[in-house]
């Protein structure tokens, strides 16, 4: 079988419907361009990052499956490429199952990923991964008892959240009553008087954490190959990562076991694409976190490190090509957060850019909310500590004034 891309808004075009359109959507949008696809950027807010750079934008309410599956139908796309974690999955099940569709990596994955429960079940107990010490919850009792069971201090998290949502660290017994009530104000569900089930996982006392990047991709005899790009250390501030550099020094022994950990939970989940597998590391040791079937926040730092950023390894993944994931330079990332509410200006760009190592990415978001990512400077350097140390002084030059 060979790969054919058609042309966009004809015929023969090769269509992909992304699900979620921010800045990670944005850039795997214009890498999907640039090889001739035809992108329909959806998302639930009018004038999204990817719908920017897409050739067909659409609105809907993407945890609404007749929404989900009218789109999808509607763009006439071959190939469905989630950005984010709330959707209708069993929308993209139906669609699959019925051939009319591929969704990316695989529907059953988006499924699995959604939850931390089903990850995590698949993780620990089928492929016997080291992680944390876990319990799931789903009222204040039975998530006293799960503190006990896996011991103090604990991490109480939604079962579906991200970006740290409703997530916090319990130290005593007196905590938990509190961490509770917060996973219920930060859960994706819940609200509407539901309830929102828990994880509790005992704290991991790591020496650092990374992302590793892992490519799915067509094999030259049709098979698929896994790809590892070098790990990515990051720095998370309330559950939100502020840092990050890539290559994260790690010994011979961790790496390969962290590669050994990445592979065996990638190609349980199946299909072609980029995952982003967070992994903590003690010593020699390397315990499973989460996997996300896309590519990462943290692997922004890929725009001015790789051959090929996760974007385009993404991209190129998706469409059965190969892809090739050499690091290039040593490199960092560092974000730019909104100070306050509006809408954004951006000053002091051009001392940001006239630096030949440096990328810098505003995302276009429509509007600011504080805290919110709104841009990101990447740059290789000879070292990693000198990357850290530009990233940091270039962001900090750049000023964000709201109106
Ligand atoms: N069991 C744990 N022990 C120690 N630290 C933890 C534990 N779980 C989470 N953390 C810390 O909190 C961060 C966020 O946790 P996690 O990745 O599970 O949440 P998330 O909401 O999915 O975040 P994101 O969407 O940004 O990946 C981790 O990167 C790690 O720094
Ligand atoms: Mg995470």
């Amino acid at each position: 079988m060979s790969i054919t891309l058609g042309t966009p808004w004809s015929e023969s075009a090769t269509r992909v419907l992304l699900l979620g359109s921010g800045e990670l959507g944005k850039e795997v949008a214009i890498a999907l361009t640039r090889l001739g696809v035809e992108v329909t950027a959806v998302d639930r807010y009018e004038g999204a990052p990817a719908q920017q750079v897409a050739h067909n934008a659409m609105v809907i309410d993407m945890l609404d499956p007749v929404a989900v599956k009218e789109a999808i139908r509607a763009s006439r796309a071959q190939v469905v490429v989630p950005e984010i974690e709330a959707i209708a999955t069993g929308a993209l099940a139906e669609l699959e199952a019925a051939g009319e569709v591929r969704v990316v990596p695989t529907a059953r994955t988006t499924q699995l990923t959604m939850d931390r429960e089903g990850i995590r079940r698949l993780a620990a107990e089928e492929l016997g991964l080291p992680t944390s010490a876990y319990r799931f919850a789903s009222c204040l009792e039975e998530v006293q008892a799960a503190v006990e069971a896996v011991g103090l201090p604990a991490v109480i998290k939604p079962v579906m959240s991200s970006s740290g949502k409703g997530q916090s660290v319990v130290r005593t017994a007196q905590d938990v009553a509190g961490a509770w009530e917060y996973a219920q104000s930060g859960a994706r569900t819940g609200g509407r008087g539901e309830v929102s089930r828990v994880i509790v996982e005992g704290f991991v006392d790591f020496d650092y954490e990374i992302t590793l990047l892992t490519v799915r991709s067509r094999a030259a005899d049709g098979g698929t190959v896994t790809s590892v790009c070098a790990p990515i250390g990051h720095r998370q501030v309330d559950g939100d990562y502020v840092e990050s550099w890539q290559p994260h020094p790690m010994n011979d022994a961790a790496l390969e076991r962290a590669k050994e950990v990445a592979t065996a939970i990638t190609g349980a989940l199946g299909g072609w694409g980029v995952f982003g597998v967070e992994l903590f590391v003690k010593g020699e040791q390397v315990i499973f976190s989460e996997v996300s079937p896309r590519p990462h926040d943290t692997g922004l730092v890929t725009l001015a490190t790789q051959r090929f950023s996760e974007f385009e390894l993404h991209a190129r993944a998706i469409l059965g090509l190969p892809v090739d994931t050499s690091l290039v330079s040593p490199g960092a990332s560092a974000v730019l957060k909104s100070p306050g509410e509006g809408v954004a200006s951006f000053t002091g760009v051009e001392a940001a850019v006239a630096d030949p190592r440096v990328e810098l990415r505003l995302f276009g978001k429509p509007t600011a909310t504080p805290g919110r990512r709104l841009g990101v400077v990447a740059a290789r350097a000879g070292s990693v500590a000198e990357a850290r140390e530009l990233v940091a002084r270039t962001a900090a030059g750049i000023g964000i004034e709201l109106s």
